[in-house]
């Protein structure tokens, strides 16, 4: 096994905390996590990972109060407005994962923008999941299945676990190998139900805003040390590894 996950999602969680903590509004805390996505992009970039995944407003997240939602929506027009020269000239490609249709329409013409530029780069995968929630991406991914069925396109034994992975927003099949969610709170949020079946977790009270490069080094480093068995007993990989 790599000892470089190939594929690191987080979930951004504790902007709201790390400003009330200095008195501060919580849109200050926003901002600020922002920064930080930049330098954790940056820093997976120059580690080399392939594929980058970021939770970065969930489709409950619509029942924030109007005036954080708002702030929200401007905040990310203005980081896709600022970075994606940046991450263009870095080779990523940025997509996004989610209902994007429900955005501002300013943000959903920058978000296409933002594709289409990146969208022959070589390098790095960025997803950014907004407006996702894992059970909505399954409802719509089943729909369009029961759909090719209903049409006679596949018979029911033809579905597996790649067509569906193929049916979801997140369809590249690059698995993710490591998980980390900021804030200290120790639950899933709805996010990837179906793609961290076997993803290694990794749990940190760091708020997103203090989050940096080694609190990364440090999750990448607890994930090389484990042994993934994806079912197999600890003598099966061992002698695996061996005959590699
Ligand atoms: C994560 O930080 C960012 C979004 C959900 C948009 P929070 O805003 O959830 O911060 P806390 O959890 O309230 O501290
Ligand atoms: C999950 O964080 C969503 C994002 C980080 C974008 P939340 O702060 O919304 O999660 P809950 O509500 O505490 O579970
Ligand atoms: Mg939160």
């Amino acid at each position: 096994m790599s000892d470089l996950p190939e594929h690191i999602v987080i979930i951004m969680d504790g902007n709201g905390r790390w400003a009330q903590r200095q008195n501060l509004p919580r849109s200050a805390g926003h901002q600020a996590g922002v920064k930080t996505t930049r330098h954790i992009v940056e820093h997976c970039v120059r580690l080399g990972v392939g594929a980058l995944t970021v939770y970065a407003f969930s489709s409950e997240n619509w029942k924030r109060p109007e005036k954080e939602v708002s702030f929200l929506m401007e905040l990310f027009l203005r980081a896709l407005r600022s970075e994606i020269d940046k991450l263009h000239k870095n080779n990523i490609v940025v997509r996004f994962i989610g209902e994007v249709e429900s955005f501002p329409e300013n943000l959903q013409h920058q978000i296409a923008a933002a594709t289409e530029k990146t969208g022959n780069n070589t390098g790095m995968t960025l997803n950014i999941a907004v407006n996702y929630g894992g059970r909505r991406e399954l409802v719509v991914a089943m729909r369009r299945i029961a759909e090719l069925v209903q049409d006679g396109s596949i018979t029911p034994d033809q579905i597996d676990d790649q067509l569906i992975t193929r049916h979801t927003w997140l369809n590249d099949g690059v698995e993710p190998d490591l998980f980390i969610r900021t804030g200290g709170d120790h639950r899933l949020s709805n996010f990837l139900l179906w793609h961290l079946a076997y993803t290694e977790l990794v749990f940190t009270k760091t708020l997103w805003p203090d989050f940096n490069a080694e609190e990364l080094d440090k999750a990448i480093e607890s994930y090389a040390q484990r042994q993934r068995r994806f079912g197999q007993t600890g003598e099966q990989i061992v002698q695996q590894e061996g005959d590699a």
